[in-house]
């Protein structure tokens, strides 16, 4: 045998494996001591890994270019949505509304509580040092994982149930609800889901030459504050898309002067703002021109 053991030593393993029982730390024997049962870890495991490796990882890649990833729907701005994190996080979402680890206790609820938990989790291996593996007989860490696992049963839970209250008492539909509960309704009625954002935004009234310099002036003069950036309106401000169907440039020049209802007048105020007459008459202009297509 390679390595100068001696022909009659008596060798003493440990369990059921080749590692011999030494004194303190255990140094395995090299692999040549074991012809035909053993095999070197560089190369030839480390090789087959890589083969394994390798072929799940193309895999992977025939699956990716074959079924593009779809791309949701565009973001909406103007949703309400109560943010939530995913299922998995939504215990330490929970977690960290608790008072003692939020508001004045936060440092104390981010960095100290969770690095306790993950510095015992990297002490496990000195603290518990038991060799008995079956886990009624290690009360100790037996105890503190069950509660682990409770708690975040727990806080999931109440961040879930939490959430759907929510939305309940503010009446709100999740977007993605809502449109898989709209696009089901569509195909109950055999018409196609309308599942890309395209076909919904075609019943919209679209804006009538958006690159034209009265958008500027609309922002300039703050008349999106209150009539929104996509001009589709808020609150009580009416949408601006298709109002020259109502109104010609003269009446909107004189909404713009005098005001209408609850809109005050705005003449003065975008002049101050730096808008000038003429761009003020091109604005109007602009917004009579904004008609629906058809
Ligand atoms: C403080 C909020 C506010 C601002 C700022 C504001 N509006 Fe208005 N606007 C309203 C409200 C509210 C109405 C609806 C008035 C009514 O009919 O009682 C309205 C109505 C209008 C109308 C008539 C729409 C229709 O269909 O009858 C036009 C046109 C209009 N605004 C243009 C403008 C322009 C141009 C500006 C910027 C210079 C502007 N608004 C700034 C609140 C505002």
């Amino acid at each position: 045998m390679a390595h100068g053991h001696k022909p009659d030593e008596k060798v003493v393993y440990v369990g059921d494996s080749r590692v011999r029982k030494g004194k303190g730390f255990i140094v395995p024997p090299d692999y040549t001591a074991y012809p035909g049962k053993s095999e070197a870890f560089i190369p030839n495991f480390l090789l087959k890994e890589w083969m394994v490796g390798v072929v799940v990882l193309v895999g992977f890649l025939v699956l990716t270019i074959s079924e593009p990833a779809p791309l949701g729907y565009p973001a909406d701005p103007g949703a309400s949505v109560i943010p939530m994190p995913d299922w998995y996080f939504l215990f330490l979402y929970e977690y960290l509304k608790l008072p003692y680890a939020s508001g004045d206790y936060v440092v104390l609820g981010t960095l100290g509580v969770t690095g306790v938990a993950f510095g015992a989790l990297l002490l496990v291996p000195f603290l518990d040092t038991g060799k008995e593996r079956r886990f009624y007989k290690r009360p100790i860490t037996s105890a503190l994982m069950f509660l682990s696992i409770l708690a975040i049963i727990y806080l999931t839970n109440s961040a879930w149930t939490h959430y759907t209250h929510e939305l309940e008492a503010t009446g709100q539909k999740p977007e993605h609800i809502d449109r898989e509960e709209k696009a089901h309704e569509r195909r109950l009625q055999g018409l196609p889901p309308v599942s890309n954002a395209k076909s919904a935004e075609s019943d919209e009234v679209a804006i009538v030459d958006p690159e034209n310099p009265a958008m500027e002036t609309l922002k300039k003069a703050t008349c999106i504050t209150c009539h929104g950036a996509d001009l589709k309106g808020q609150g009580n401000a009416p949408a601006l898309r298709g109002v020259g169907d109502s109104l010609d440039k003269d009446a909107i020049a004189g909404i713009i002067k005098n005001g209408k209802g609850s809109m005050p007048p705005m003449h003065d105020q975008a002049i101050a703002a730096g808008v000038s007459e003429k761009e003020l008459d091109q604005l109007a202009e602009w917004l009579a021109s904004q008609k629906t297509a058809e």
